[in-house]
């Protein structure tokens, strides 16, 4: 079910991740998936496009993509959504910003770290202090220090800008964990922004938790989620806010249009397709990237023996230390020896050396060849 592009297909098809390096380069790097969309999608876009639905998306709220994405959030995450507190915005970086523009008290942003590159920035556009609260790479487990998180509110922080599952540490987060970082947000009057992109995206069959399913959440806390990443449409554009309070939510459609008016048409029409449509892709998806997820494993104990990498529990994207391997810049080093591009650890945790992310979403032939080209490069001093 799962269709792999090949080099020219994908070179055509993913003009970031496949246009922005040289021919000769292998891309891991940006979050995109070397995969055919699903069929249902193209279906959908190519009727849309044959009637000429290239204007303006319907303004507002719920409508089809909130019945399409309750239903969605029913199935994958026993999550109950009121439809009408689904609302569309352009992408999850977007929403995010809109969230702390129009929802978030005044106050500091909690942002863990490492953490997804863009949104290291987004504290600072908001106007606001980012505060870091930082795995220590040597944890053997990746988890947010939630005494830590209390330092940080009664230091002035009033939002966490929580990933979940979290890109890059691969965690998915359980109700216990959750219901921790909800204690403690609600002992300091603090605002949660989920950014639940990666959400369909666990591994080994784990289950993920929105956080507005953990009880007590709705009053302080909004959901960014979107189909794009799970089913690679995020060029065309729509993403959703989702509140599970009247009053959030009333503050998110009373705000001026010029601050949310900007998702695409076709957007929504593949999105609705990939929520009413898209399961058993997604299934096959799954199964793909845990399979990939095991190959990287055989591979690294081949190749990268010195590598360490915590369980990857979602997302297709690996976190990998390569301090062993004694290079400041590992993905500097693969790039200029091996040809092969990964994102550089140090983009999500600034000041980090010696890591790096890698994408598996790719067929195992070329994730085979950008291991053994990754390894070749950083092996040599
Ligand atoms: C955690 C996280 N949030 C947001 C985004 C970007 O989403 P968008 O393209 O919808 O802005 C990504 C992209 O990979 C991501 O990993």
């Amino acid at each position: 079910m799962i269709r792999d592009l090949s080099d020219a297909e994908a070179r055509a098809a993913l003009v970031c991740k496949w246009g922005e390096v040289d021919a000769d380069v292998l891309p891991a790097w940006v979050a995109e998936m070397d995969y055919a969309p699903a069929p249902p999608i193209t279906e959908r876009l190519q009727r849309a496009v044959a009637a000429g639905m290239t204007g303006y998306p319907r303004l507002g709220r719920g409508g089809e993509l909130g019945r399409a994405y309750a239903g969605f959030a029913a199935r994958q995450f026993d999550h109950e959504v009121d439809p009408e507190q689904v609302v569309p915005t352009v992408d999850v970086t977007a929403g995010v910003r809109i969230a702390l523009e129009v929802l978030a008290p005044p106050g500091g942003v909690v942002f863990p770290v490492p953490g997804y590159s863009p949104q290291l920035e987004i504290a600072a556009i908001a106007g606001r202090r980012r505060h870091d609260l930082v795995v220590d790479p040597d944890a053997e487990r990746a988890e947010l220090d939630l005494d830590r998180l209390g330092a940080h509110f009664r230091d002035g922080a009033r939002v966490l800008l929580l990933t979940q599952p979290h890109n890059p540490w691969g965690r998915v987060f359980t109700r216990a964990e959750l219901e921790g970082v909800r204690d403690v947000c609600r002992r300091h009057g603090a605002f949660v922004v989920s950014d639940e992109i990666h959400a369909p995206l666990t591994l080994d069959g784990r289950e993920h938790v929105p956080y507005l399913a953990v009880d007590g959440t709705a009053d302080h806390a909004v959901a960014v989620v979107a189909a794009s990443k799970a089913f690679n449409i995020a060029g065309l554009k729509c993403a959703q806010l989702v509140t599970a309070s009247p009053d959030l939510h009333r503050r998110l459609v009373e705000a001026p249009m010029a601050r949310n008016d900007s998702w695409s048409v076709l957007g929504v029409e593949a999105s609705v397709a990939a929520y009413d449509e898209g399961d058993a892709w997604l299934d096959a998806l799954r199964a793909r990237l845990t399979a990939q997820r095991d190959l990287l494993l055989d591979l690294l104990a081949e190749h990268l023996p010195a590598a360490r990498m915590r369980p990857l529990e979602a997302t297709y994207l690996a976190w990998l230390d390569l301090r062993a391997y004694g290079h400041d810049d590992p993905a500097a080093v693969a790039l200029e020896r091996g040809r092969v591009r990964v994102a550089p650890g140090h983009d999500y945790h600034p000041g980090l050396p010696g890591h790096v992310r890698l994408n598996i979403a790719t067929s195992p032939e070329r994730l085979t060849e950008v291991v053994r080209r990754l390894a070749g490069a950083v092996s040599r001093p």
